[in-house]
């Protein structure tokens, strides 16, 4: 196991990120940059041990600060939407910053994802560590409360990477961590993903407006957004039906089978796989969270920031499963048909997602 770091280019502040790589002792590479923590590539094998980067993102860091999209990155405060940029807890409305529209979309102006982050590393004999914290001071994008945050990336030798989200908070605070890697299991720069299979234990989803807004928990059975068999992701994508129509495609929380019994050091359990029968390139996705949102990349069309190589941002190259609590859940809490979305003092938020790669 190895991990080594170096400086990989300036922050429009002056700052310097810095880019670690994590290596393990059979064939798998991870970089991941201090700034918003953000995956910058994986590299795994096919079913013929040739290995190819399988995680979508850009050449330099100035780009990651630059462009939307949040490829790779650690999103929080609160990931996800919060409807009308505002809401109420105990009694007292806190504002946000509208950055889509009129809600505030994964954290506001200048969230988790675009911050840098303290970095330290180890290694034990199967495992490369990268652990990054944050302090995020009380008011900051307009959250209450001093919240301490603490993202742990391992990489093992079962081609397992890791995330564990901890945070500690001194007053009532939502919070939902989440990373947001773009992933093309044929290779970043392979095209659409239509034809990679995703199950999914997933029993609900939750509809949205066109602001992707949530308007209804429903089931998944007999909908596109049924999963619960294997299915290739294009299968479905222009299916007749409202809820894909509008979001542009999958953009949309997916609630595990027995959400409601997931809780914060609870059981991590496999609820996702995906497969590229090309490239035989397997990816299963672990976590104690209660849903995933299961996007494909429906906004990723940006003229103006290519990928790495100069590899043109296209709609539908990537999927992402961002594990996470339900979108705007700040507004349903008591809910029977919602998550728990806030940390209260005392308590400690300990979620973790871990995608293991494989090939056959
Ligand atoms: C996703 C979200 C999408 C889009 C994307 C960033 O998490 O569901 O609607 O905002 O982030 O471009």
């Amino acid at each position: 196991m190895n991990i080594y770091s170096r400086p990989w280019g300036k922050l429009s502040d002056g700052r310097i990120a810095t880019l670690y790589t994590l290596v393990n002792d059979r064939d798998m590479t991870v970089e991941i940059t201090d700034f918003g923590g953000t995956i910058v590539s994986i590299k795994t094998p096919d079913r013929n041990g040739r290995i190819t980067d399988v995680c979508l993102g850009y050449d330099s860091v100035a780009d990651y600060e630059m462009a939307d999209g949040y490829l790779g990155a650690l999103v929080g405060r609160v990931a996800n939407r919060i409807a009308g940029a505002s809401f109420e807890l105990n009694g007292e409305t806190y504002t946000l910053h509208a950055n889509d529209g009129k809600n505030c979309l994964h954290g506001g102006k200048k969230g988790y994802s675009h911050v840098i982050w303290n970095a330290e590393t180890a290694t034990s004999p199967d495992a490369a560590i990268l652990t990054l914290t944050y302090f995020s001071p009380d008011g900051e994008e307009g959250f209450p409360g001093n919240l301490t945050v603490k993202v742990t990336y391992t990489l093992d030798n079962e081609n397992a990477l890791s995330i564990r989200y901890e945070a500690a908070t001194d007053r009532d605070t939502p919070v939902n961590l989440t990373n947001h890697t773009y992933f093309n299991l044929a290779g970043y720069a392979s095209g659409s993903v239509f034809d990679q299979t995703l199950w999914l234990d997933a029993e609900s989803y939750v509809a949205g407006d066109e602001k992707l807004i949530p308007t209804a928990v429903k089931p998944v059975e007999g909908t596109p957004f049924d999963f619960s068999t294997v299915k290739p992701i294009g299968q479905d994508f222009f299916a007749d039906c409202e809820d894909l129509h509008l979001a542009g495609g999958y953009d949309h929380c997916f609630n595990f089978t027995d959400w409601k019994d997931c809780r914060a050091g609870g059981e991590i359990l496999l609820r996702g796989i995906v497969y590229d029968p090309v490239s035989g390139r397997k990816m299963e996705v672990y976590t104690n969270q209660p849903c995933v949102q299961f996007y494909t990349a429906n906004f990723l069309k940006n003229p103006l920031f290519p990928l790495k190589g100069g590899y043109p941002q296209r709609t539908q190259t990537a999927f992402c499963l961002e594990t996470q609590t339900m979108p705007d859940s700040v507004h349903h809490q008591g809910e029977a048909d919602f998550t728990n979305c806030i940390l209260h003092p005392g308590e400690t938020y300990d979620y973790t997602t871990v995608y293991r790669f494989s090939a056959e």
